[in-house]
C-alpha cells in the first residue's frame, strides 16, 4: 500500500491515468438494456477465473444442468489476439437451447423448443475483464446476426479484482437487451447466473487447493486453452514493463 498516494484524503492506486483503457460498458443508462449481477468472494489465483472464462467448454461438464450441452464440446474454438485484446469464439448451429437458454427464449417472448443458433464470444482486456457475448436465436434467421426479435442476446460482464495470490473478488452480472423493463425477468436471469456461477466457485476453489497441495505440478494446457493462455501472456508482459518502470 506504500506506493498508494492520497488525493482529497482519497489513496488511489498509482498507474497511468488512461480514460480510454477502462472498458465501456455501453449498456449502463441505456434504457433499451437491464442489468443484474453480484459479487462472490473466491479463494483462488484470480487468473485460473481468467482461463476459465476464456474457456467455455467447461458449460457442458461444470453446468451441465443449465448450460452446457454436448454441442459446446463438438463446436471448434477459434482463438485470435489483436494487441492486449484476446477473444476466444464458438458458433454452434441448429441445436436445442439448454434450460437457462430456454427460460431466456420465453422471456423474450419466444419459442423455447425449436432449433437454434448459438454463440460464446469471450474478449480478454487487461488487466482482468472477461466480457462474453452470448445469447441463441432461432436457427435460419442469421445466427449471431439476426433481427433482435429473432434471438436472446446478452453480454456476460466479469470484473475480476485480485485479493492476494490465491484469492480474489469476482464481480459478475449479465446484461440484456431484450425485454429490459421486466425486473421479474432480470430477478431471475440473476439468480440463475448466480447459481451458475457458484458452481465455478466451487470448482476453482478445487483447482487452486490441488495446485497448492502439489507445487511441483505444471498445469496441463490443451488447444481449448489458447484463450487462457493468450491472456496470461499479455499480464506478464504488462506486469514485466511494470516492474521496469517502477525500478527507474
Ligand atoms: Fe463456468
Amino acid at each position: 500500500m506504500s506506493d498508494f498516494k492520497v488525493v482529497d484524503g482519497t489513496a488511489t492506486p498509482p498507474g497511468p491515468d488512461d480514460a480510454a483503457a477502462i472498458p465501456a460498458l455501453h449498456w449502463a443508462g441505456n434504457p433499451e438494456w437491464a442489468y443484474g449481477g453480484g459479487l462472490f468472494h473466491i479463494a483462488c489465483d484470480y487468473r485460473l477465473m481468467i482461463d476459465n472464462l476464456m474457456d467455455l467448454t467447461h458449460e457442458t461438464y461444470v453446468h451441465a444442468d443449465s448450460i452446457g450441452q454436448k454441442e459446446i464440446d463438438e463446436a471448434p474454438v477459434s482463438t485470435k489476439a489483436d494487441g492486449d485484446e484476446v477473444v476466444t469464439s464458438r458458433f454452434m448451429h441448429n441445436i436445442m437451447p439448454p434450460p437457462f437458454w430456454r427460460a431466456a427464449l420465453r422471456g423474450n417472448h419466444l419459442a423455447d423448443d425449436v432449433p437454434v443458433d448459438r454463440w460464446q464470444i469471450c474478449r480478454f482486456t487487461p488487466p482482468s475483464h472477461v466480457m462474453i457475448e452470448v445469447g441463441v436465436a432461432h436457427a435460419g434467421h442469421g445466427g449471431y446476426d439476426a433481427d433482435a426479435k429473432h434471438k436472446a442476446y446478452a453480454i456476460v460482464v466479469d470484473f475480476l479484482t485480485p485479493e492476494s495470490e490465491h484469492s480474489m473478488w469476482y464481480f459478475w452480472g449479465m446484461a440484456r437487451n431484450f425485454n429490459p423493463r421486466d425486473k421479474a425477468l432480470t430477478a431471475a436471469i440473476r439468480e440463475g447466473q448466480g447459481k451458475i456461477f457458484s458452481e465455478d466457485l466451487g470448482m476453482l476453489e478445487s483447482q487452486q487447493r490441488n495446485l497448492l497441495a502439489r507445487p511441483g505440478r505444471e498445469l496441463l494446457s490443451l488447444n481449448i486453452d489458447a484463450g487462457g493462455r493468450n491472456s496470461r501472456r499479455i499480464l506478464e508482459r504488462i506486469v514485466a514493463a511494470e516492474r521496469v518502470s517502477a525500478e527507474q
